[in-house]
Formats: structure tokens, sequence, C-alpha cells
């Protein structure tokens, strides 16, 4: 079934040199990862300052701990999707392709991405806030398996955080720097999956329309960028992102299909 239909869209897919495709947690909700402020969104029953905030980590180590490694445990038993997937592929395709992601699950890479930018740190990853020492996610089981509340700490005895950006942290410097040069270079800018409402995430697309990016979002619903896209996708990422690469490998192998 082709889903790109606007002459124009097809043109600049065609055309194309730089691809850049932003995701949220939306590209991973069809493997039954809950997504944030959607109806069943994680922030719809819990509060992402109790939760998610450096504040809430040293004021309730326990419950901060217990709910990662909750989201972990969700994580642990899920696959990368059909969008996951298609978006593995136009890297293998396109002649320049660059992948940010809000999200931590890591379903990317498992899928196959590579230079994945992730703009919100990894949830399997895990740090000493005193030392700064890694940890791997099953070191940091094994602490927290034998640690009686649930609060493990590192061997200089700080304390061990996941390596995730919560509210009012900054994002990795060298992967919002790439974000942004990607962005202004892009000549496709993929959103998908995202609400687009949590910055300096939501202003790549921005950055992408002034600099003459030709804007494709795919997602179920209207989001805060849907006015400004250049084309609006409506679906679940897991089926319109296998059918948009079916169309872009058409496109570029210039198949009679669009004739
Ligand atoms: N396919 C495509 N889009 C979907 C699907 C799907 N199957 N399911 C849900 N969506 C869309 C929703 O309509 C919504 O626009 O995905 C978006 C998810 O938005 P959020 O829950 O706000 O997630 P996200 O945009 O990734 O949040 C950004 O906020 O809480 C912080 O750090 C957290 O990285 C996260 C950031």
């Amino acid at each position: 079934m082709q889903i790109i239909k606007d002459e124009t869209a097809m043109q600049r897919l065609k055309n194309a040199y730089r691809i850049v495709a932003l995701t949220g947690a939306g590209i991973s909700a069809e493997s039954g990862i809950p997504t944030f402020r959607g109806e069943e969104g994680l922030w719809k029953k819990l509060s992402p300052q109790e939760l998610a905030s450096f504040e809430a980590f040293i004021k309730n180590t326990a419950m901060v701990s217990e709910w990662y490694q909750h989201r972990r445990e969700i994580i642990h038993h899920t696959q990368p999707n059909n969008g996951h997937y298609a978006l593995k592929e136009l890297q293998e395709i396109a002649p320049q392709f660059d992948l940010i992601t809000q999200n931590v699950d890591g379903l990317h890479q498992r899928a196959g991405s590579t230079d994945v930018i992730e703009l919100h740190g990894n949830i399997m990853e895990n740090y000493c806030i005193n030392c700064n020492q890694r940890y791997s996610q099953d070191e940091f089981d094994e602490l927290y398996r034998h640690n009686p509340n649930h609060v493990p700490h590192c061997y200089c005895g700080g304390l061990i955080r996941p390596n995730v950006v919560w509210f009012g942290e900054a994002l990795p410097e060298e992967s919002i720097e790439k974000a942004y040069r990607v962005s202004q270079e892009a000549d496709v800018f993929l959103s998908i999956g995202t609400s687009a409402q949590v910055s300096p995430a939501s202003n790549l697309p921005l950055i992408a329309k002034q600099h003459n990016s030709y804007i494709i979002e795919v997602n179920t619903s209207r989001t805060a960028i849907s006015d400004l896209v250049d084309l609006h996708l409506k679906g679940p990422s897991g089926e319109i992102l296998p059918l948009l690469m079916d169309d872009y490998q058409h496109l570029i192998n210039g198949a009679e299909r669009f004739r």
C-alpha cells in the first residue's frame, strides 16, 4: 500500500541526502512499553517529579530505584517492533541517516540501529553519583538483590543511579550538539511517536524546518508540531514506517510503481 502520495514528499524523499529521525515513546508503544502522556501514559498515574528527578532519588532512593527496576523488567520482556526495524533498514539504504531518540529503552540498538543519539540516556546503564563508577545492569541487579532495602551502594559508598536524564538535568552535551547539527543539515526530518512537548528535543523539528528540511510526522494523533510539519502520517509507527520504507525503496530504485 503506497503511503507517500504527495508529489513534493516523493521528490524530497527521492532527492534527500541526509534523513534524520527523532523518535519518542510512541515508537516503543507497540512493543508494550507505556508512553508518558497518552491515555495509559506513565505520567497519568505517577508524578514525574516524584520519580524522575535527582531530588526524588535522594529523598526516596528505594522507591525511585524500585520504579526503574520495574521499568527495566517491562523492557526486558519486550522486543523491538516493525517500526524499529524499518528505521534500521533506512539507515542501511539512505545516503546519510541519523537516528535521534528520546527513549531510554535501547530497542533501536536491539533492532540493529547503530550510532543512535540517545538524548535522555539509557535505562540499562548505571553510575555512582559520588565517584562516577559505571555499573552494567547485571552488576546493578546483583547489588540491588543483595541490598536489604533496595538502596544499592557503590564500592566507594556512593549511591548508584540510572544513566538517564531526569527533569531539570542537562542532556549529554555531545548528544544534543550532534542532534542540533544533523537536524540543521536534514533534507528530510521524521518526527516519530513523540508529543514534541519536552525541550530541547522538541526544538529539533523546528530547527530542521528553519533550515528548509521537509518534515514528516508519524503519530497516532496530532501533536504540538502537527501544524508545522509538511506531512502528517496518522497511524501506529509499527504499521506506517514499513510502508514508508517500502515507498522510499521504490523511489530511490526508480521503480515503475510511481508512474
Ligand atoms: N505510533 C506512533 N505514535 C504513537 C503510538 C504509536 N503506536 N502510540 C502513541 N503514540 C504517540 C502519542 O500520540 C504521543 O504523541 O507517541 C507520543 C508519545 O508522547 P509522550 O508520551 O509525551 O512521549 P515522548 O514524546 O517520548 O516524551 C518525551 O518526556 O517524560 C519525558 O523523558 C521522557 O523522553 C520522554 C520525554
